[in-house]
């Protein structure tokens, strides 16, 4: 199977996942990126089953219009049922590194405003400690030469993401170096203190309440 087909084979077993959740009122939480669009893909065909969606990027709101799907905005919407979204890493203990699309600040905002974060990956995301993915962190973009200072004190090497301008008007620096993450709660409160910085892509303090990974042995479901 290719990673393309495992990343389908668990968008599918997410909608599954979530259909019992829907009921007319639901309003659905979607992440971003290459699995988040094969998810809003299979979730297309049940589109009369719940009653709009939040997205966490423009880009996941326009295939979602795409499909027909009604987007609110988090504002209008109240706590959600559940949000489903991808991840560059994850760990045993589900917490991800995400924001390798930049989307990081929204998918952060919409986890927390959900009951239930259902994460979706292929096999090559599981690693048994965080920090080999470069960890996305989203600054404002005056802040950007200070902020890489202040990163460089980690023992890291942050590389601005030249050209990368997120929905929310600022830049992204991606930190290399940080394998292992020892302590994923503790750097994301440190790394959320530095001024400028907006979010980074540890969600440790948040993690995922369920994995659905693909493997070539079929989806894993693994719950927190
Ligand atoms: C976007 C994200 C994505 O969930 C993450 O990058 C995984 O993407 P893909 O499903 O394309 O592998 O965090 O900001």
């Amino acid at each position: 199977m290719t990673q393309d087909q495992l990343k389908a084979a668990v968008a599918a077993a997410a909608v599954e996942t979530i259909l019992p959740l829907l009921d007319d009122d639901t309003i659905v939480g979607i992440g971003t990126g290459s699995t988040a669009n094969l998810f809003i893909d299979a979730l297309a065909a049940h589109k009369l089953r719940f009653a709009a969606a939040v997205a966490s990027s423009e880009a996941s709101a326009q295939r979602l219009h795409s499909h027909g799907i009604e987007v609110v905005d988090l504002n209008s919407a109240g706590q959600l049922a559940v949000y489903v979204d991808g991840a560059d890493e994850t760990d045993p203990q589900l917490n991800l590194i995400k924001g390798g699309g930049a989307a990081l600040t929204r998918e952060k905002i919409v986890t927390a405003a959900a009951r239930h974060f259902v994460c979706i990956a292929d096999d090559s995301k599981w690693v048994e400690q965080l920090g080999a993915f470069p960890l996305p962190v989203e600054v404002i973009p005056m802040a950007r030469s200070y902020v890489a200072r202040e990163l460089l004190k980690l023992n890291a090497d942050p590389v601005w993401r030249e050209g990368v301008v997120t929905d929310n008007g600022n830049v992204i620096i991606d930190v290399h170096g940080l394998w292992p993450i020892h302590n994923p709660a503790e750097l994301e409160s440190h790394i959320n203190q530095i001024a400028g910085v907006v979010c980074n892509g540890l969600f440790a303090q948040r993690s995922a309440d369920c994995l659905l990974l693909g493997s070539r042995d079929g989806v894993k479901r693994i719950e927190r």
